[in-house]
């Protein structure tokens, strides 16, 4: 198939930059603001089978996995309901545990990755209920679960995963405010979650408009021997994707480890040739990030903040508009992937088409 490139180098590049439309189409037709919640036909689950589950599973593997830890994080916040993300191609080979009373989602922008597939289907084999958070329509993990959300981000061309991820965490939040609502979520925190929903595609496009100033920190990560990303909890897993998108297609090397596990061992690597990308958002663990920044420049390691506010310690912060807590790591994860585009832009690679990867893995 042919598709648009509309006037920009890249589709990674014209991926990135259409996010603030793609969330707004997850969130269309969506929202209840009556009872402070979200309409998900497509779910399939009634608010009995919903207040029933006594678990979450979420499978997907490389971005859609990582998107995964973010909603896993999300539904244990809202929904207060014991919720993890594991890689696909691990859960479907250590014969695990399936339990009726557990909800798996699937995670797939595909919907044809090999591996995802296998997991979904082992779990039926077993009578697990299983939703599919999907974004091509039709595709095998959509025929193949009992429901689920379609990210309706339009087509996704470029090898890695831009504007899927943020979909992705986004249709994970619909689905935390959807389970938090039938439970112990209040209104008022229903409307609350609303609201920042709401707020999103706005603050991504405020977050866009820092690219140049983000192309020139790429300069400086572009000649980095290796790159260390920090974050905790909430900043966790966007600082795995975020290495994750600059290794694919920078071929930087990059390693992300929690915040609070550096001095556990990665902190023997900071010197001032491994610079350390942290996600520090403004939430009840800053002073715990601030602490391990003092670190990281102690022992002469340069820092890039990604951040609600400039960060003293570090080199250079791109300050992300705030959200909810619970919604602020959608928002930290955009200026890293043009962090990653334009590192992959200064050292002249295939953006687009990375060596050695592919769009979908469809084969074991
Ligand atoms: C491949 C791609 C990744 C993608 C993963 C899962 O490895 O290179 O960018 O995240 O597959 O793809 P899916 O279609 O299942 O989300």
């Amino acid at each position: 198939e042919n598709y648009d490139i509309g006037g920009h180098a890249h589709f990674m590049h014209k991926e990135i930059c259409e996010q603030p439309e793609a969330v707004d189409r997850v969130l269309r037709g969506r929202i209840d603001d009556r009872f402070a919640t979200v309409r998900l036909g497509g779910l399939n689950l009634d608010a009995r089978e919903a207040r029933a589950v006594r678990r979450v599973k979420i499978l997907g593997c490389g971005s859609a996995y990582y998107a995964g830890q973010i909603g896993a994080q999300m539904i244990e916040e809202l929904a207060r309901i014991p919720a993890d993300a594991e890689p696909a191609s691990e859960f479907r080979h250590r014969n695990p545990v399936v339990d009726p009373d557990t909800l798996y989602v699937a995670v797939s922008q595909s919907g044809e990755t090999y591996d995802t597939l296998a997991a979904v289907q082992e779990l039926r084999r077993k009578g697990a209920r299983v939703l599919g958070v999907v974004n091509v329509v039709g595709s095998a993990v959509a025929r193949e679960t009992d429901g689920g959300i379609y990210l309706h981000a339009g087509p996704e061309v470029c090898v890695v995963s831009t504007k899927c991820f943020t979909n992705t965490a986004v249709a994970l939040a619909l689905l935390a405010l959807h389970l938090g609502r039938v439970r112990d979520l209040s209104v008022a925190d229903g409307r609350r979650i609303l609201a920042g929903l709401r707020r999103l595609p706005e603050q991504i496009g405020q977050v866009l408009e820092q690219e140049e100033g983000i192309a020139e920190l790429a300069a400086g990560l572009a000649r980095a021997r290796s790159a260390m990303f920090v974050g905790r909890v909430r900043g966790y897993p966007v600082a795995r994707e975020a290495a994750q998108k600059l290794k694919e297609v920078s071929y930087v090397h990059a390693e992300a480890y929690p915040a609070s596990e550096l001095k556990h061992g990665p902190l023997a690597l900071i010197e001032p040739e491994v610079p350390t990308v942290a996600v520090v958002p403004d939430d009840e663990l800053l002073d715990k990030n601030r602490a391990t920044l003092e670190e990281i420049a102690a022992r002469g390691g340069r820092i890039l903040a990604v951040a609600h506010r400039v960060q003293e310690t570090a080199e250079h912060t791109v300050v992300v508009p705030r959200n909810e807590p619970e919604l602020d790591p959608v928002l930290l994860g955009v200026p890293l992937q043009l962090l990653a585009y334009h590192t992959a832009l200064a050292l002249g690679r295939d953006v687009d088409r990375p060596r050695n990867l592919a769009k979908s893995v469809t084969v074991e």
